[in-house]
């Protein structure tokens, strides 16, 4: 489903703060993995997710999503196929149209008509359907302005842009971060339901190591642009935060740095 053969990405390049944030990395998930992503900051995470979708290009390897070569292909072609979800809830939706004129916009990607944001009346139906699925009453409020809604909520609507139409891969960026935990823990709950019910092949950056663990089939830990550990099956179903925090100093030497997740963690 997705390949990511020997990637490399420079930053900065022949300068004195040349910094490599890929160093050859490869990485094989089937369709239908939902496989969690934790690393230190800096560990190259988002710059991936970046690579994924096409912020630049590589210096050196190659990505394919479902057969297709994305390696050269530009940005723009490749979010017809590829839901990405930020950790800040003002990114994704435009904050001065309503609920249902973000979703037709996001929708009419799929059709063969030209973008628009005046919804249909049968994509008004659906679009209350799946909102009510959700049970943040969010279905009564199709007419709210976007800008106005809680960052959760708005959190809600992006996820269900990126797959109103089913994207190939949905990339989740920390995108519960910015939430207080109980709202998080509803946001994480409809992420689940969402990838469950869509079959959706899925990658998600977590600054909970818990929920790293304990999402998904498989958790890749991270560092210095590579893949440091690859962990599914018993191993991660025996794992504890402890473990994988001892397991990283072990191999690096270090320890784990990261502000958000230590953060999360002692909670
Ligand atoms: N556009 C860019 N130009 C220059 N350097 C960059 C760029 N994007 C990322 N970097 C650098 O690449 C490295 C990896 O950054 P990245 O944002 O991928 O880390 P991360 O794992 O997502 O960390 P965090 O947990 O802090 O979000 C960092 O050293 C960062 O400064
Ligand atoms: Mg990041």
């Amino acid at each position: 489903m997705l390949d990511i053969k020997n990637a490399v990405k420079v930053f900065e390049q022949g300068t004195m703060i040349e910094h490599t944030a890929l160093d050859h990395l490869s990485l094989h998930l089937d369709a239908g993995e939902f496989v969690t992503i934790v690393g230190s900051n800096g560990a190259g995470k988002s710059t991936l997710f970046n690579a994924i979708c096409g912020s630049f290009f590589l210096n050196e390897g190659s990505i394919h999503l479902d057969g297709l070569n994305l390696t050269l292909r530009p940005e723009h072609q490749r979010a017809k196929h590829i839901g990405r979800v930020f950790q800040d809830p003002m990114r994704g939706t435009a904050p001065n149209m309503t609920i249902e004129e973000n979703l037709s916009l996001a929708h009419s990607r799929s059709t063969a008509r030209a973008l628009s944001f005046a919804p249909s009346r049968k994509e008004k139906v659906l679009f209350r359907d799946r909102l009510a699925e959700f049970g943040m009453q969010l279905e009564d409020r199709m007419k709210t302005k976007v800008g106005l809604l809680s960052g959760g909520q708005r959190q809600v609507v992006t996820l269900l842009m990126c797959t109103i139409v089913t994207p190939k891969l949905l990339l989740l960026d920390e995108h519960t971060a910015a939430l207080d935990p109980a709202t998080a823990q509803k946001v994480m709950d409809i992420t689940k339901q969402i990838v469950q019910e869509n079959h959706l092949t899925t990658m998600m950056i977590t600054h909970n190591m818990s929920s790293a663990l304990t999402t998904g089939t498989r958790t890749l830990m991270m560092d210095s642009g590579r893949i440091l550990f690859d962990i599914s099956g018993e191993t991660r179903s025996r794992m504890t935060v402890d473990d994988l925090l001892t397991m990283y100093s072990n191999s690096t030497n270090q320890t784990f740095d990261n502000d958000r997740m230590l953060l999360a963690n002692t909670k």
